[in-house]
């Protein structure tokens, strides 16, 4: 049985251009292609959700122009209810100016728009949509106030919460509370975590317990870190097999552009959690879907179906 996935958040249009190597300040560089392609941190969790199968709906808004075309088109071509995707008057669709370089590494400067106009009566609106539901995922491109709305929203539907603190902000107390499963990576973490000290890409799961017991000193049982090439950490204070750390091993990918690789494992992890997996093998199956989006240029445009992880985990 798949339960319903509310994703609550941002939706951007992302202008990206391809180039050797990203500038330095003062500097012009010529570039080596250009996209316009949707994205936004919650538009793409929603989609790679749904591109995997998963029942997804979207919360959010975009104004009344092109790029708020495209995103809705993305996001319905997944397979996403986007009813609850409001269309904002009298200002622009998210939009984020995204450079990425020969390595696939990217900058992104993001201007919020329509964005900033979700507020939580927004959630409250769509109380019928959390009733019921499995998962919510939450990111940090909308007010935190909505966040926090939207987090308890899915509280009280008894729904599993996924909060990825990006882009980073110090977050209230309440919200770090009320979620249930933080994504992070190893930066967040330490930021998160005031400054602490992250174990290195290559290290053993034994010396992450120190981070578990960090996170879990919030009131933050599970925590999934996400390493970039090299794999990722789940940290479970709560599982049932006594397994408190579980290093995944990363899946190597030639990857071009990882514009929305975190996202894609976000969306990822909710669609295996709603669909009844334990959080470790949720997260290893994230992984693979994450890499994979690495390989093709764009963003949702880059996210795996089913059937490419299943091939690639097979
Ligand atoms: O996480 C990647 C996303 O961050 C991009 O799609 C961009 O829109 C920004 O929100
Ligand atoms: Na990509």
């Amino acid at each position: 049985a798949q339960g319903r996935i509310v994703v609550v958040g941002s939706l951007n249009a992302d202008l990206t251009i391809y180039t050797e190597r990203l500038p330095n300040p003062g500097e012009t560089l010529q570039g080596e292609g250009f996209i316009v392609n949707p994205g936004g941190k919650s538009a793409n969790q929603a989609v790679a959700a749904g591109r995997l199968g998963g029942d997804v709906s979207l919360i959010g808004a975009v104004g009344r122009d092109s790029n708020g075309d495209m995103l809705l088109a993305s996001a319905a071509a997944a397979g996403v209810d986007v009813s609850r995707v409001r269309r904002a008057d009298n200002v622009e669709t998210g939009v984020a100016v995204v450079t990425v370089d020969a390595h696939g590494e990217n900058s992104i400067v993001i201007s919020a728009g329509a964005n900033g106009t979700v507020v939580p009566a927004d959630i409250a609106a769509a109380k019928d949509v959390f009733d019921g539901a499995a998962a919510v995922c939450l990111c940090l491109e909308i007010a935190l106030e909505s966040v926090e709305a939207a987090a308890r929203a899915g509280n009280d539907a008894g729904a599993t919460v996924l909060l990825n603190l990006s882009p980073f902000a110090p977050v209230p107390e309440g919200l770090a509370e009320a979620a249930d499963v933080l994504l992070v990576n190893a930066h967040e973490a330490s930021q998160f975590l005031g400054g602490a000290d992250i174990p290195g890409p290559e290290a053993e799961a034994g010396e992450w317990e120190t981070v578990r017991l960090k996170f879990a000193e919030h009131r933050l049982d599970r925590a999934v870190v996400t390493l970039g090439a090299h794999g990722s950490v789940v940290l479970d204070s709560l599982a049932e097999d006594g397994r408190r750390v579980t290093r995944i091993a990363p899946t190597k990918v030639d990857a071009v552009d990882t514009t929305g690789a975190g996202d894609a494992f976000t969306g990822a992890l909710a669609a295996r959690l709603a669909a009844g997996e334990a959080l470790a093998e949720a997260a290893a199956f994230a992984s693979v879907a994450a890499a994979l989006a690495t390989t093709r240029k764009g963003t949702q445009a880059a996210y795996p179906s089913l059937v490419d992880v299943q091939a690639r985990l097979a």
